[in-house]
C-alpha cells in the first residue's frame, strides 16, 4: 500500500509563562510517510479534543501528572479516528477507535493504544471525547454527592465541570449552581444543561448569589478554579460539606487570580469541611464506571454532551488552544479533523 504523508503539530519551544498563548509555540509539520509493524494500527483522525492541561504540558516541567510535550516532537491528546491500515488481528480496517495520540492527522498505534468506540451509543464517536472521567471520579468517589447536596461546580461551562455539574443532578442532587464566565455562558447551564442555577463571576458578586442562591450553604463543592472562587465557596459551606478538589485552572492560564486560595482555617474546622483534592488515574475501573453512566444517563435523557465542535484542518486545533484557555468555548472543545 502507498502511504501518503501527513500533517502533525509539533512543540518549537516550551512555554515559559502562563500568559504566552499556546498558539506562539506550536506548529504543523509534514511528517514521512508512516507504515504500521505487527500488531500497529494506522488511523485517520476523524475528531480531537482540546484539554487545558495540554497548556501545562508544554512548560518543561509540570506537576500534572502526564508526560510533558517534547521540543521538536509530536504533541498528543485524545482522539477518535477510523483504522485505515491494519497488522492488528483485533483491530480491523474500519474500525473506529479513541485513542490519546491526537494533534495529528494520522495516528500509528499499537497493542493497548487504541480502544474500540461502541456503535450505535451516542450519535457520534466524539461523544467519547469527554472530560467525564475525571467529573465522575470526583463527583461520586471524592464527593459522594447524591440526594438532598447543594452543589456548586466552578467552571462549570468547561469540559470537566459542565459533566461535573450535570452528574450531580444525575445523582439526585436537591440543588445545582455552577459558577461561569460571562452571562451566555450562565443561561447555557441554566437553559441547556439544566443546572437549578448559574453565577457569571465576571459581573455577579460571588458572594451575594451564594447567600441567595444557598442560604444553609453547600453541602458538596467541586472545584477546578481554585483561586478567589475556592475562599467563596469556603465562606459559604455547611455543616460537614465535602470539597473536592479538581483543578486549579486561576493558576494555570492567563489573567487569573492565580491556584494558590487563602486558606481559612477557622471556618473549615468550624464547618467540619473535608478538603478532598484529587488526582484522577483513568483505571480501567474508573473508565468503565464512567462509560456505563454516561451510556445510562445520555439514553434516559438525563446527561447532555457538552460541546463545542470546531472544523479543521490541525491549524485550527491551535488557535483554538489560545480560545479555550480564554474562555471562548464552552464544553468539551473538539475539532473536527476529517469525515
Ligand atoms: N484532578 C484531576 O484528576 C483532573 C483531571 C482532568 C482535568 N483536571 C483539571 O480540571 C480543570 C478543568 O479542565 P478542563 O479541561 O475541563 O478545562 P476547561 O474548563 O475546558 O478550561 C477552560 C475554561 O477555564 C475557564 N477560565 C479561563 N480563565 C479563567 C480565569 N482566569 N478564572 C477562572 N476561570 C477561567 C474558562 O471558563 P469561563 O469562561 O467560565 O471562565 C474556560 O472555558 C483543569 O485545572 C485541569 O487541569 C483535573
Amino acid at each position: 500500500m502507498t502511504v501518503q504523508t501527513s500533517s502533525a503539530v509539533v512543540l518549537r519551544a516550551h512555554r515559559t509563562d502562563v500568559t504566552q498563548p499556546p498558539s506562539s509555540l506550536l506548529e504543523v509539520v509534514t511528517l514521512p510517510p508512516q507504515e504500521p509493524a505487527a500488531g500497529q494500527v494506522r488511523v485517520r483522525n476523524l475528531f480531537q479534543q482540546l484539554i487545558a492541561a495540554s497548556g501545562d504540558l508544554m512548560f518543561e516541567t509540570t506537576q500534572i501528572p502526564m508526560p510533558v510535550y517534547r521540543v521538536g516532537e509530536p504533541v498528543y491528546g485524545p482522539a477518535v479516528g477510523r483504522v485505515v491500515e491494519s497488522r492488528s488481528d483485533d483491530l480491523p480496517v474500519g474500525t473506529v477507535v479513541l485513542h490519546m495520540s491526537g494533534w495529528r492527522e494520522e495516528s500509528l498505534l499499537g497493542p493497548g493504544e487504541a480502544f474500540p468506540v461502541p456503535d450505535g451509543v451516542f450519535p457520534g464517536p466524539e461523544y467519547l471525547l469527554n472530560q467525564g472521567v475525571p467529573a465522575y471520579h470526583g463527583m461520586v468517589n471524592i464527593a459522594a454527592v447524591g440526594e438532598g447536596d447543594v452543589v456548586l461546580v466552578s467552571g462549570a461551562a468547561g469540559g470537566v465541570g459542565s459533566m461535573a455539574a450535570q452528574i450531580a443532578k444525575a445523582r439526585g442532587a436537591a440543588f445545582v449552581i455552577g459558577i461561569a464566565g460571562g452571562p451566555e455562558k450562565a443561561r447555557y447551564l441554566v437553559d441547556e444543561l439544566g443546572l437549578d442555577a448559574a453565577i457569571d463571576y465576571r459581573n455577579e458578586d460571588l458572594d451575594d448569589r451564594l447567600t441567595e442562591l444557598a442560604p444553609d450553604g453547600i453541602t458538596v463543592f467541586f472545584d477546578t478554579i481554585g483561586g478567589s472562587q475556592f475562599e467563596a465557596a469556603l465562606r459559604h459551606t455547611a455543616f460537614g460539606a465535602r470539597f473536592a478538589l479538581c483543578g486549579t485552572l486561576a493558576g494555570q492560564v492567563g489573567g487569573g487570580d492565580g491556584g494558590h486560595p487563602r486558606f481559612d482555617i477557622m471556618t473549615a474546622l468550624v464547618h467540619e469541611v473535608q478538603i478532598r483534592p484529587f488526582s484522577t488515574k483513568h483505571t480501567p475501573e474508573q473508565i468503565q464506571a464512567w462509560n456505563t453512566h454516561y451510556a445510562r444517563w445520555y439514553a434516559e435523557g438525563r446527561i447532555k454532551f457538552a460541546q463545542t465542535l470546531l472544523e479543521g484542518p490541525l491549524q485550527r486545533a491551535i488557535t483554538a488552544m489560545d480560545e479555550l484557555l480564554a474562555g471562548v468555548h464552552r464544553g468539551n472543545v473538539i475539532v473536527r479533523l476529517s469525515d
